[in-house]
């Protein structure tokens, strides 16, 4: 890989055996990917943080240190290294539990003490605590052809589809690498003739909400594997929410890390652009028969329709979205069956909390969390066997992941099993 001079010295180890340990990472990287050289990203989104058990044990192991967890986990060193403040705006995103509302979900006090231990740590090194898989939902929105270095799918994909914004899947290595040095390797979806449509999925049925959304991502997910579609025939311009769900739910089904909307999203106004002038190599249609295949396989977990857990904010639900909710909610009481949890970023949890829209979940005996989610934390309301979800991706994970059914439907349909206890939802 060709290096500029600033690379080649921290390589050299210019500005201390951290950043050179980190250069040496993205070296091997590049290398291994076939990158003919590094990038300059100055937006990096990651974790770091030591809350799952087995970075705990870790930590713990080494008298506490969490330079010793990002040496070895960040960096690939085993040797500790001194870690310096990171080089350019870099930010933490979903961890392992939410330290508010640890004793629901069932963590320990010693857990939460290393949650508090790395955000202080972590705060020193200059990492923006966010807490959160939509960054972009809390003040970080890179702007179109801006190379960055994200990690967890569903950021990726808005990353690259929503805000044309440029990354690919970074892991946790890398982007610890990229906050250190302020470099990534150029390849992938950095690269214009990466980033053209491959697959044209025409919309032959209305798109109608969210949860549709969610579906047909689902569908697109799994025809098109880690290809780039594009959708065609969309109705009515889809917001925030619907697009956040679209991506989550292909990148689970599949491994979509980019997409197109004509007519919507910035690198497709047209299918022409979309496609860069080439033919696509499929032609897809999305209708009423492909919607029902996609939500029998989103639902092929559900059996007993006794709910006990009804969670939401996957992704972290917006603050539009915990508006909705608290409509459907409010004056109203959830079973004593079934717990209602929903997941949010702490940032949007305090005009939540302003609005007084955690008053009214908390009137009706939910819970509004943040920082982790069900499957990422794996924190469940105890002796949870049936969870309704209003996100394919969740709906996708939570059962392979904690060995529960898991329910799809809209967010209405979830609200009212939160209520009643019993899944009553169905394709309209
Ligand atoms: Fe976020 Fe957890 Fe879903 S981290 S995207 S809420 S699986």
């Amino acid at each position: 890989m060709r290096l500029a001079d600033d690379e080649k010295a921290m390589l050299d180890g210019s500005e201390g055996p951290a950043r050179q340990k980190a250069m040496e990472l993205l070296v091997r990287y590049g290398e291994a990917l076939g990158a003919e050289r590094l990038v300059d990203t100055r937006n990096v989104c990651g974790t770091m943080g030591a809350t799952m058990p087995f970075l705990r044990d870790y930590a713990a192991a080494h008298g506490g240190r969490l330079d010793a967890v990002f040496s070895e986990f960040s960096l690939d060193s085993p040797e500790v290294l001194e870690i310096p403040k990171v080089k350019v705006y870099s930010c933490h995103l979903q961890q392992g539990l939410d330290p508010e509302h640890a004793a629901q979900q069932g963590i320990p006090p010693q857990a939460v003490q290393v949650y508090r231990d790395g955000e202080a740590y972590f705060g020193r090194l200059g990492v923006q605590l966010m807490n959160t898989c939509t960054p972009y939902q809390v003040g970080n929105v890179p702007v179109k052809g801006e190379h960055c270095a994200w990690m967890e799918s569903s950021a990726v994909v808005y990353c690259n589809s929503v805000l044309g914004a440029r990354t690919n899947t970074e892991g946790r290595e890398s982007a610890g690498a990229a906050m250190l040095t302020g470099k990534i390797p150029y390849w992938g979806y950095h690269l214009d003739g990466n980033r053209l449509g491959t697959h044209l999925v025409e919309l032959a049925i209305e798109v109608k909400d969210t949860a549709d959304w969610g579906l047909l991502g689902y569908w697109v997910g799994e025809a098109v594997q880690d290809r780039i579609p594009v959708l065609s025939g969309v109705g009515e311009i889809p917001n925030l929410a619907r697009l956040k769900h679209f991506g989550a739910s292909a990148s689970s089904s599949g491994g979509v890390e980019m997409y197109h909307v004509v007519g919507v999203t910035p690198e497709a106004r047209t299918r022409e652009e979309a496609f860069g002038g080439r033919k696509p190599c499929a032609a897809l249609r999305y209708g009423a028969a492909e919607r029902r295949i996609a939500y029998e396989r989103v639902n092929s977990t559900g059996r007993d329709r006794d709910v006990d857990y009804v969670m939401l904010g996957c992704p972290h639900y917006s603050l539009e979205q915990i508006w909705e909710v608290c409509q459907l909610l409010e004056g109203q009481r959830i079973h004593g069956n079934c717990s209602l949890w929903i997941f949010t970023p702490w940032a949007t949890k305090q005009l939540a909390d302003r609005n007084g829209y955690t008053r009214i979940i908390e009137d009706a005996g939910g819970f509004l969390m943040t920082d982790t989610c069900s499957s990422v934390g794996r924190v469940l309301p105890k002796g949870t066997k049936v969870a309704a979800v209003d996100s394919a991706k969740q709906a996708h994970y939570l059962p392979a992941i904690m060995g529960v059914q898991a329910w799809f439907g809209t967010t209405a349909e979830c609200i009212q099993a939160a209520i009643t206890g019993r899944w009553q939802g169905g394709l309209q």
